[in-house]
């Protein structure tokens, strides 16, 4: 991961973050120029949400985790292109980022998009929202922050609200449609499509 956080008042050359350490957590006083609330989606892919949604948000400091390299450099072009100063990039495993690298309760928002399905029986414990995550979102989210998420797998879908129903810590919330209209790059290409897509969110009580 890389990050730079020489001087994060300028402009940066590269919104992507180098890490200095797999095991200290990450000062985010450091890397963004201003102290404000923090969100982070997961699973970026190409940034087409997360360009669009950080800078309607100016107000807040984004995050977007990403492990293919080649999505992040789209991301990274976006965001300078457009001359984001509230957004930065982690290339790393989205969990582990969230375990290990991230002060705790330092979220407001967590947005996963379209993570990858795993359909088939025996993948699907690879999926990154299962009971696991859920106390990952406990930790990192203040009271009051929320999970949003979507897809368009009916059993993921269904796995989502399950883990999120049983963790007594949440309780379901709608999607504002300030949120909702800002589209995700597949999301865009499954409603080209006619494939229909699915959203849930969960507030942190
Ligand atoms: C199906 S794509 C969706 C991308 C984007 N959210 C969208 O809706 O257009 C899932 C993305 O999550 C990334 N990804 C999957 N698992 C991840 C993980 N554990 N940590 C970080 N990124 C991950 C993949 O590389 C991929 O870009």
């Amino acid at each position: 991961m890389q990050i730079d956080s020489s001087n994060p008042s300028k402009s940066p050359a590269t919104l992507i973050h180098e890490l200095e350490s797999i095991v200290e957590r990450i000062d985010l006083e450091k890397i963004f120029p201003k102290a404000q609330p923090l969100q982070l989606e997961l699973g970026s892919g190409d940034g087409s949400f997360l360009a669009k949604y950080a800078a309607a948000h100016p107000e807040n400091n984004f995050i977007g985790v990403e492990r293919l390299l080649g999505r992040l450099r789209k991301i990274n072009k976006k965001g300078l292109r457009a001359g984001l100063t509230n957004l930065r990039l982690a290339r790393i495993e989205a969990a582990y980022l969230l375990e290990f690298l991230l002060p705790k309760k330092c979220v407001t928002a967590l947005h996963v998009y379209f993570p990858d399905p795993w359909p088939k029986r025996k993948h699907r414990k690879n999926r990154l929202i299962n009971e696991t995550f859920t106390e990952l979102a406990k930790d990192i989210l203040q009271p009051g922050g929320t999970v949003y998420l979507r897809t368009d797998d009916a059993d993921y879908f269904e796995q989502m609200n399950r883990v999120f129903d049983a963790n007594r810590a949440f309780e379901k919330t709608e999607t504002p449609l300030e949120l909702s209209s800002v589209v995700t790059d597949f999301e865009r290409n499954f409603h080209l499509r006619g494939v229909p897509t699915l959203a849930a969110a969960y507030r942190l009580k």
